[in-house]
């Protein structure tokens, strides 16, 4: 399984890449926003930083909603780096964006997908990644893990190359059952990744071997 990091904060990002178990990045406005990054120039400077940062994998968001815009945008920024991979809305005119980005060997991925039907179209349209959003389904008291099971279900059944990127992750829990689902990536918070970590048995189990070194080096 793929982690990316769901963030644009430059030290967070950082943090995970320090982990050595860091495969890209995804960022949206909305996270933009959170780091204060406006403006043309700084929006594409911020999306430089972070190919500085990792290896591979930064999916930027276009901003347009029409198909010249989203592909003027698209292209302005996968000519930035070789990581970039462009992030496109799940609408009418995304998905022919998906395609000409297809077509051109541009690497997309397919974000806002709520439903297996969506994931499909995007697959078709040769998106290299969709992101169906787990939490904001909890959030509605959908199934969000019924929703990768069926994505999981289609791509196999037609060996779409196209990879399932749960996003919204919220806690590890979502990222244990992606999993055993089988989505091929998931993007999260530090928080998501840095929570695997933990387990009180793992806490008490380390104190013990301490304190029992500590005890046979003073003998
Ligand atoms: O990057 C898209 C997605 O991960 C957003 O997550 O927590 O805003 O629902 P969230």
């Amino acid at each position: 399984m793929k982690f990316f990091i769901d963030t644009a904060n430059l030290d967070q990002i950082r943090e995970a890449q320090d982990l050595g178990v860091l495969d890209g990045v995804t960022t949206n406005p909305s996270l933009m926003a959170k780091e204060a990054i406006s403006g043309d120039k700084n929006v594409m400077q911020h999306y430089k930083d972070i190919c500085a940062i990792v290896d591979d994998n930064v999916s930027a968001e276009v901003i347009s909603i029409d198909f010249e815009g989203m592909i003027k945008e698209g292209e302005a920024l996968a000519a930035l780096d070789d990581k970039i991979v462009v992030k496109i809305p799940m609408t009418k005119d995304g998905v022919k964006a998906l395609k000409y980005f297809s077509d051109k060997g541009i690497r997309t991925n397919c974000t806002l997908i709520f439903s297996a039907g969506q994931a499909l179209l995007a697959a078709k349209a040769g998106a290299n990644y969709v992101s169906p959003f787990l939490g904001r389904l909890d959030d509605i008291g959908a199934d969000s893990f019924g929703l990768i099971e069926d994505i999981r279900l289609i791509f196999d059944n037609y060996g779409y190359e196209t990879e399932i990127l749960a996003a919204s992750i919220r806690n590890t829990v979502h990222i244990v059952e992606c999993a055993k689902i089988g989505a091929d990536v998931m993007t999260g918070p530090l928080s998501s990744i840095l929570g695997l970590l933990k387990h009180p048995l793992t806490d008490s189990g380390l104190a013990q071997f301490l304190a029992d070194h500590k005890k046979a080096a003073g003998q």
